[in-house]
Parts: C-alpha cells; sequence; structure tokens
C-alpha cells in the first residue's frame, strides 16, 4: 500500500530512533533537559527569533500564540480555509474564546486592499481585531509556498495597524527549502510554529518561536494545557535529528511534480477529474468532478494500493514523503490512471 494520505503518516528511520538513545536529559518542567534547550535555542537562531518552546503538536503552538495575542471576543484575520480555523477541532473558540474574520486570499497570500477594508469596517460596533494570522507553505490551496516578501509585506502593514502577525508554519521547511535565502522569519512575524512530524520524519513534535517576553508565557499556557513534559529529550533528540535531515525534503517535491507532470494531460481527459493542482511542494490535488462521489474513487485508489486523502469534499489529495521512494512512482502513477479510468 502508498500511503499518500498525508507526510504525517511517515515512520521514524533507525537514525532517528537511535539519536533518542543517547540524548542528554533532564527535566524540562524546571528547563533542565539540555537536549530539549539546545533545540529551542537552535531553531530560534536558524529562524531568527529570540526564544523557542518545545510543544507536543503544531495545533498546540497555534493554540497557544492565539491565546498569547488576544482576549476573549476579539476578532482574528485569517484565510478562509487555514488550518487554524478549519481544522483544529474549534480549539480557538473553546480556548482563546475568539472569533474568525476571513480575508481574501490568493495562494495563502492576503488581499492587502481586502485587509484595509476589514480593518476600517471594525472601528464601531466591531470586535477588537489585534492578530492575523498566515500559512505556509498554505495547506489548502495545494501547499503553495506564501513568498517571504509578501509576508513582510503584510507584517509591515499589520505592524502599522497594531495586529500581532502569527504562522502556522507547520511546513514552514518545505517553503525554506525552495528559497533558501530567506528564513529569518523573526523579522517577519511575531510568532511562528513548525512541525517536527510533517515530512521531516519525527513521530512527535513542534516548535513554537518568538520573543523572550512571548516564549515565558507560552510556558505557562502549554503547562495550563497539560503539555508540560518531563524527560523528553527523548523526543527532542528525535526532533533534532530529523530536521537535520530538512534537505531531503526537495527529493519530496520532485516526486510530486514527477507524477504531476506524467499525469496532468491524462488525468484531464478523464470525466472524474476536473483540475489537477500542483503548487511547486509536496502535493498534488485531484478536484472531482460534481457529477461524483470522490469517496467512491478513494475507494478505487484504496483497492489499487494507493491510500488518498480527502481535504474537502470535493479534492482529493496526494501527498509525497520520505516513505515513498523514487522507485515507487511508476507503479503509483500507472495505479491512479488505471483507477481513474473505471469513472
Ligand atoms: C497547516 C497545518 N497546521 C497545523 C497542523 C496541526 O499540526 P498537529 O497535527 O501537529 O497538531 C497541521 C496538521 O496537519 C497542518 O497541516
Amino acid at each position: 500500500m502508498f500511503d499518500l494520505r498525508s507526510d504525517t503518516v511517515t515512520k521514524p528511520s533507525k537514525d532517528i530512533i537511535s539519536s533518542a538513545l543517547t540524548a542528554e536529559l533532564g527535566d524540562d518542567e524546571y528547563s533542565e533537559d539540555k537536549t530539549v534547550n539546545d533545540l529551542q535555542e537552535y531553531c530560534a537562531a536558524l529562524l531568527g527569533f529570540e526564544a523557542g518552546l518545545f510543544v507536543s503538536s503544531g495545533l498546540q503552538g497555534n493554540q497557544i500564540s492565539l491565546l498569547i495575542h488576544n482576549e476573549p471576543g476579539n476578532e482574528v484575520i485569517t484565510l478562509h480555509d487555514s488550518h487554524i480555523k478549519n481544522y483544529e477541532h474549534g480549539a480557538a473558540s473553546f480556548l482563546s474564546r475568539i472569533q474568525f474574520r476571513d480575508v481574501e486570499h490568493k495562494d495563502g497570500v492576503p488581499d492587502l486592499n481586502n485587509l484595509e477594508l476589514i480593518l476600517k469596517k471594525s472601528k464601531v460596533h466591531k470586535p477588537l481585531i489585534k492578530c492575523l494570522t498566515l500559512e505556509n507553505t498554505h495547506l489548502s490551496s495545494g501547499g503553495s509556498i506564501v513568498p517571504y516578501f509578501e509576508i513582510d509585506k503584510i507584517n509591515q502593514f499589520a505592524k502599522e495597524n497594531n495586529l500581532y502577525v502569527h504562522i502556522d508554519g507547520a511546513r514552514i521547511w518545505h517553503a525554506i527549502i525552495e528559497d533558501p535565502a530567506n528564513q529569518n522569519y523573526g523579522e517577519v512575524c511575531d510568532s511562528l510554529t513548525f512541525c517536527f512530524s510533517k515530512g521531516l520524519g519525527a513521530p512527535i513534535g513542534s516548535m513554537l518561536l518568538g520573543n523572550k517576553e512571548f516564549i515565558s508565557k507560552a510556558r505557562e499556557y502549554r503547562k495550563i494545557l497539560g503539555g508540560g513534559m518531563r524527560q523528553v529529550g527523548v523526543i527532542a533528540a528525535m526532533a533534532r535529528k530529523a530536521l537535520d535531515g530538512r534537505e531531503e525534503l526537495l527529493n519530496d517535491h520532485t516526486k510530486a511534480s514527477n507524477v504531476y507532470l506524467s499525469l496532468e494531460s491524462e488525468l484531464s481527459k478523464s470525466h472524474l477529474i476536473s483540475k489537477i493542482t500542483y503548487k511547486g511542494t509536496n502535493m498534488i490535488f485531484l478536484e472531482i468532478n460534481t457529477d461524483f462521489n470522490p469517496l467512491i474513487f478513494i475507494n478505487e485508489l484504496y483497492n489499487n494500493s494507493i491510500h488518498a486523502g480527502l481535504i474537502n469534499e470535493k479534492t482529493v489529495r496526494l501527498v509525497f514523503h520520505k516513505d515513498i521512494s523514487i522507485e515507487d512512482l511508476e507503479e503509483i502513477k500507472k495505479q491512479i490512471v488505471h483507477s481513474s479510468s473505471k469513472f
């Protein structure tokens, strides 16, 4: 079975698991776990922030940021199809008690005119807006990279309007690997979360980054949310090992682009698929014609050894990752074409 549902399905390699065995440990509740401390400092320095906090998941990092940047009743500007709004089990309303306001966007880049309008409208009667969230890479538009210069522009606008900017950078390394000259994210946002378990191959863990004051508050919220951990260096060591292999993400982009280029013309002839999208990272989206039920296609793929995911009511997602080899690609293409030809 080729599992293409997500890049979260990867299993840690022997090298990654072995790194846990020699990790220097301590009680992280007292900030005494050297492996965790080193990882936090390393990640903060890599991305140009003052400090970092190892958290259990991307969701935990995102939600802690919302808790810090907002007060109950505030409105948070986000993309209508962002992960933080749509795929976090309603955590933002449950924990921060905020509501979201959608900004128009193209491939994850918010429209500045629309942003201006939202802020103008918010002056009277409307909730206070103190925070804007971005997502890089942007999952719902197909894993598209939000260019660094666009983030910089949005952040400058945000600062002129007293807004905090949080970046859900679950897959930030997919963006950085394509644009390595621009990784100083501390310059263009107030906080950022990235995941060690999406594509990089670690089993658990995410990093939350910000300034020292932000991270010290984040430590308190992490505790409140039950995310305080003890000898967690065993996990942090695996996260570091996975991060050290980040160059390999480029292979995943190559695999996705290879499959896309081979199948684009073939699949666009199919009655089943109305659109095939590849946005330059590790995902391919197949939009299913409204006449068909995507679940039946997913089932057919499954019967032909392709485990695909559904990203919304009509879009099937194929995600390429380190546990899919270049040698697997011919068989994957053959089975996708075969499955789609049944409709
Ligand atoms: C864009 C994005 N943000 C945040 C998350 C949440 O990460 P986690 O599953 O570690 O909570 C995900 C998970 O897939 C994601 O794709």
